[in-house]
């Protein structure tokens, strides 16, 4: 059986996890916090900080690859995240007082310090941090925080049941991990989970197919990717950017950005899920409907093979993607 880790409860400094059906402790993990690193544990805000009410953060998913021959931590694209984080910043006016270069070094000092030899995720969250209500962005300090914790497979799973959700996407999405976007997508997830799917296809307030809601989707459609465009407001996946890449380069695959109708998703010869936590998750059925035959895919298999040697710094060629820790 695979191991599901979901992290459930902080205590004493120490990251409680769910593996094989079993509670069990773990190394004592750390934050960056208020600018220096401290326990997990005592990383606390206050109940009036800005950004618990009205969503005016911006995060980042970053993961971190163990390489068990290599006995390395791999993170990948960490400077596009941070990249991507500072554009997200320039969005909700948070004036960050570090450089991208800054918030790489932050990161790899936690990482270094927290020591997991595991695949981890890390968490970076921009902020408005003052202790103040009021519906605003102006006139309100910010800070940066993040942490790290083991994390497998996000979909624990490798023929993903998906529906298409009942919630649509707000019609203008800045294309931002902004905190407060993502009720939208929680509602989507725990619709879908509680009638049985494993994840939910978000639609675009035009109707046509948007994203996951932790991920971008790609169709097989007559030997090319297909993927919804920037003009359909879904996130610039970095995981997406490195597959389209990986397809043309590795595969001679091109990938095709357009408008995609939500019937193509019943008739794709193949889907299939990415982003940081999920990886590459093939799509087995949607709304009821076998893709394919319901296995994983040629292409889908072939890319998720390269990504996978990519991202824990097998891949002499892309070694450029990855910082070793
Ligand atoms: C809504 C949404 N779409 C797509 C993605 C995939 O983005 P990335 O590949 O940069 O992790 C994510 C995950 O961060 C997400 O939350």
């Amino acid at each position: 059986m695979s191991v599901i880790r979901a992290c459930l409860e902080l205590a004493e400094g120490f990251i409680l996890s769910y593996a094989e059906g079993r509670i069990v402790p773990m190394e004592p993990t750390y934050a960056f916090f208020k600018n220096e690193f401290v326990p997990l544990s005592e990383a606390k805000l206050g109940a009036m900080t800005n950004f618990i009410h009205y969503g005016t953060g911006v995060f980042e998913g970053i993961r971190g690859n163990w390489n068990d021959k290599k006995k390395k931590l791999y993170l990948f694209c960490l400077k596009e995240h941070y990249e991507r984080l500072h554009r997200g910043c320039q969005i909700l006016k948070i004036d960050l007082p570090y450089s991208v270069e800054k918030l790489c070094d932050i990161t790899v000092e936690l990482v270094k310090k927290c020591a997991f030899e595991e695949d981890i995720y890390v968490r970076p969250v921009a902020y408005k941090s003052s202790e103040s209500l009021g519906v605003r962005l102006h006139d309100l300090e910010c800070d940066f925080m993040a942490f790290a914790f083991p994390w497998g497979p996000y979909l624990d799973i490798d023929r993903a049941k998906c529906c298409v959700s009942s919630w649509r996407f707000p019609k203008e999405v800045p294309r931002a991990k902004l905190t407060g976007l993502y009720v939208t997508n929680a509602l989507a997830k725990t619709e879908a989970i509680e009638k049985g799917y494993h994840e939910a296809i978000m639609l675009t307030a035009d109707g046509y197919v948007a994203e996951g809601s932790g991920e971008n989707i790609f169709l097989v459609i007559d030997g090319q990717l297909v993927t919804p465009a920037s003009y359909d407001g879904i996130l610039m996946g970095i995981t997406r950017q490195k597959v389209i890449q990986l397809a043309e380069e590795e595969l001679g695959i091109k990938t095709v950005e357009r408008h995609v109708d939500r019937i193509e998703l019943y008739s794709a010869k193949e889907i299939f899920l990415t982003g940081t936590a999920a990886h590459i998750t093939p799509v087995a059925e949607i709304d009821g409907r076998k893709i394919a035959d319901g296995e994983i895919g040629k292409i889908t298999a072939k890319l998720q093979t390269l990504y996978s040697e990519a991202i824990r710094g097998n891949s002499p060629k892309h070694m450029g993607w990855c910082t070793a820790v």
